[in-house]
């Protein structure tokens, strides 16, 4: 006899009854795994904190073990009830399990009233959304943000381990040729150099990660789009002096307004220009683009800023606007994902690429004219 995957909470505190210990063990033990795994309400915890209790006594240890063990998430005054009967068992692994769950339990309290602080917050979230668009809306809402954070952290893992591997080779270099006195200045300013260079773009990215994230209520004003993108071109040009060179035609009707957060604007269009000016690395074109801009309908405006540089791919385009996605051998691979936050999420507008490979790459780019009122 065994249990079932898809066994639910109840026939686990069923099986809790049963005469064969080693079911009721299994069923102890997965209980234990719901505890840890799924949000639960404080009526859950208090069945399962009563089903558990009644198996203090139970004649097997290994059930009085695994009932130990379980116990850690168990949110319920029986908690301290049975792990004080558990302290005290006649057997050294029962005492020894018990032991272990209150040292990590005071451990885990700790940690507790952080994530209590953030936890509040998303189930209000959550709550909201199951109220205007019910239960199957919040929970798919739920697993796709699981989702993302899952492959947010892996990709953070990869592009993290990526800067400080080579981080740490350059402290190696240095320690080594300090452990071997084979000191030669040159050398070990160079591997110094290189580590402090690793740690100014570890220090980019945490500080571009963080950008990201920023929620705040943002203040609008109605500015000339002509002199946006004048301002946008001005500081490209200004930000490297091998931007300098940079050309740029502009067709735009100086009466268009447009209601922005200018800063933010002008980052997002910068980091685009900036690409564009770097599309001709390697061509031996004159750095040249195009900025135009049309009023589709009243409400909205469309721009494009065209290049023509090196182009992309089709797959590259499907990826431009993933986070740390870059071509570049010193590209952090935000500068798009910063556009499209500050465009999409904090304008109401949207942006797309259109690339040729070899040929050049024109952004879309459409905002609304006002903001009006917008709900998330
Ligand atoms: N105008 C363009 N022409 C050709 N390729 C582009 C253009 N714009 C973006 N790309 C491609 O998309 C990738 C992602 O761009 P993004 O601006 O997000 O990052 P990055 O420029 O590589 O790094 P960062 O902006 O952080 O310095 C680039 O590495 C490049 O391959
Ligand atoms: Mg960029």
């Amino acid at each position: 006899m065994e249990i079932k995957p898809e066994t639910g909470l109840t026939g686990l505190l069923e099986a809790f009854d049963s005469s064969h210990w080693p079911l009721v063990r299994e069923a102890v033990e997965q209980t234990g795994g719901v505890l840890r795994q799924v949000e639960l309400d404080a009526a859950t915890h208090a069945r399962i904190g009563s089903g558990l209790i009644r198996l203090v006594e139970h004649p097997k240890w290994e059930v009085r073990k695994a009932l130990a063990h379980a116990a850690l998430y168990l949110r319920h005054e029986t908690f301290d009830r049975m792990l004080a009967v558990l302290g005290q068992d006649n057997h050294d692994l029962v005492r020894n399990a018990a032991r272990r769950t209150l040292s990590r339990r005071s451990e885990l309290s700790r940690t507790d009233l952080l994530k209590e602080q953030h936890g509040d917050l998303m189930l209000k979230w959550l709550q909201d959304l199951e109220e205007r668009h019910g239960m199957q809306a919040r929970n798919a809402v739920r697993k796709v943000a699981e989702k993302l954070q899952a492959q947010f952290i892996k990709e953070l893992h990869h592009e993290m381990i990526k800067v400080i591997s080579p981080l740490d080779a350059s402290l190696e270099h240095i320690d080594a040729a300090i452990q071997g006195h084979r000191i030669n200045r040159e050398t070990l300013g160079r591997h110094a150099r290189r580590a402090k260079e690793r740690v100014k773009f570890l220090v980019a990215v945490l500080d571009s990660l963080y950008a990201l994230t920023r929620e705040r209520d943002l203040e609008f004003q109605t500015e000339s789009l002509l002199s946006l993108m004048e301002e946008a071109v001005h500081l490209v040009r200004d930000r490297k002096p091998e931007n300098a060179g940079l050309y740029a035609e502009f067709r735009i009707d100086p009466e268009i307004t447009v209601e922005v957060n200018r800063h933010l604007l002008l980052q997002a269009l910068t980091n685009i220009i900036q690409n564009s000016m770097e599309a001709y690395a390697g061509t031996q074109r004159a750095a040249e683009i195009a900025v135009a801009a049309i009023a589709c309908n009243g409400a909205r405006i469309q721009m494009t800023i065209t290049d023509y540089g090196c182009g992309m791919s089709e797959e590259a385009v499907g990826d431009a606007f993933q986070l740390f996605a870059t071509s570049k051998p010193h590209g952090t691979g935000f500068g798009l994902t910063m556009a499209k936050k500050i465009i999409e999420s904090d304008h109401g507008g949207s942006v797309l690429l259109e690339s040729a490979k070899g040929r050049g790459t024109k952004v879309i780019i459409t905002l609304p004219r006002e903001q009006e009122e917008r709900e998330w």
